[in-house]
């Protein structure tokens, strides 16, 4: 039932920590990745050693170890899980993820993710019941934390009442429940991959109130986007400004000028797809007022202009993190295909969809797109259509792709 699935297991100091270890199992058994992340706490009732033979994973346990760090962050430890699951989670790690602290690896990974967050808590019946940790609970479920428990019994501490973890089994069932509503995976066949789409225009501020920007609408880009969550990607937009509404299912990170958009990319690392559709402006004003420029007699100012690194470029290059498919486009007026080749070349990405924007083509602000697909050993000239289609058509290429690679993978096995 959990086929496919990471769990990020948060073990946090309590007596019910031992039956952490059967969660491990139980996990497994239903087909999931179980990493887990081990608190101080955590250490004083289950050793390290325990919980990684039977994760059969490493077991993280300290955000200053540098080795856990450079392995594996964790921002890409949360990325990485499909749920994070806290048990048992105490009262003091719930008071710190309500609060929103970031004190050692388990709260940090906590307020890192992005990914639902389950917690099975477990506590004395006096502790559940005060104020303070009743005011957490609100606060989490008013923020979409899941709670499985906890539930009603005899407690550790001889007393008897609501705190007591609930039953593996039970917790198990909640986390299988989570995920039954998700669509068949034969209907998302990018579930698992990671993309980022740059999309729009660039604004580069001449001083407060002005600014050099193009006629990007952000259409093409945005549809992308759109049409690679659609196929189950976790997709990141990064959009300048436009006018456009905010599509769902997404993250979305707004930037004004080419150094936020690229600042914005490099931290979205790593990614398995990225697709530069962004018209980026080559080049901003070399020092921008900090005040408004005024007319002062003597007569328009001389702006002098710098070149704005190019996004494709940076992220194509050979890197640990370079994204295994790149995609950009080349916005040509003349020669559309050789462009574009040599745009390949130059930027070092692997696939090109050449389009033709001379003024009477209409695509800056247009509905259509004219396109040339164009890869190492290929120029296909799609027919004139939507910018839906076009984002539909590349979608089905990026399918076609990662699913021919992971085939060959097993072939060559
Ligand atoms: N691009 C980018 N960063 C830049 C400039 C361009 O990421 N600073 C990306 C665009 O998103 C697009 C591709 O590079 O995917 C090509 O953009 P284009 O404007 O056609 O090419 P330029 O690099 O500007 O080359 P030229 O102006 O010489 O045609």
């Amino acid at each position: 039932m959990l086929s496919g699935k990471t769990i990020l297991l948060i073990i946090a100091g309590g007596v019910a920590a031992f039956k952490s270890l059967d969660l491990i199992r139980r996990l497994k058994d239903q087909g999931a990745t179980v990493r887990c992340v081990l608190t101080k706490g955590g250490e004083a009732f289950v050793t390290p050693l325990s919980v990684s033979a039977l994760s059969e994973e490493k077991v993280y346990t300290d955000i200053f170890s540098l080795t856990d760090e450079a392995e594996m962050g964790h921002i890409r430890l949360s990325r990485e899980a499909d749920l994070l699951l806290v048990a048992p989670a105490t009262a003091d790690i719930m008071a710190k993820m309500a609060a929103g602290l970031a004190m050692d690896l388990a709260t940090t990974t906590l307020l890192a993710t992005d990914k639902p967050v389950m917690v099975a808590p477990a506590m004395n019946v006096r502790m559940w019941e005060h104020a303070a940790t009743q005011a957490n609970v609100a606060t989490l479920a008013s923020r979409g934390v899941l709670f499985a428990g906890p539930v009603e019994g005899n407690m550790a501490c001889g007393e008897y009442g609501f705190g007591r973890m609930s039953e593996v089994s039970d917790i198990v069932a909640a986390v299988i429940h989570q995920f039954k509503d998700e669509p068949e995976k034969a209907d998302r066949p990018l579930t698992g991959v990671r993309a980022m789409v740059t999309s729009g225009p660039t604004h580069e501020a001449i001083d407060p109130v002005r600014y050099i920007a193009n006629r990007s609408s952000g259409k093409q880009g945005h549809a992308i986007a759109a049409a690679l969550a659609a196929l189950g990607a976790e997709t990141i937009l990064i959009s300048g400004p436009t006018a456009l509404p905010d599509p769902t299912g997404m993250t979305i990170v707004h930037v004004e000028s080419a150094l936020e958009m690229l600042a914005a990319c490099e931290a979205g690392l790593p990614a398995d797809i990225v697709v530069c559709a962004a018209a980026v402006s080559d080049w901003r004003v070399a020092s921008q007022a900090d005040q408004k420029m005024k007319k002062d007699g003597g007569g328009p100012p001389d702006l002098v202009l710098t070149e704005n690194p190019d996004i494709l470029k940076t992220l194509s290059a050979p890197s640990p993190t370079r994204p295994g498919l790149m995609i950009g486009f080349a916005a040509e007026t003349q020669n559309v295909v050789e462009n574009a080749r040599a745009k390949i070349i130059r930027k070092q990405c692997d696939w090109i969809l050449a389009n033709d924007v001379s003024p009477d083509s209409g695509v800056f602000g247009g509905d259509l797109n004219t396109i040339h697909f164009i890869d190492a050993d290929r120029a296909e000239a799609w027919p004139k259509m939507s910018k839906q289609d076009v984002a539909a058509r590349l979608a089905a290429q990026i399918v076609h792709h990662v699913i021919g690679d992971e085939r060959g993978g097993q072939d060559g096995d």
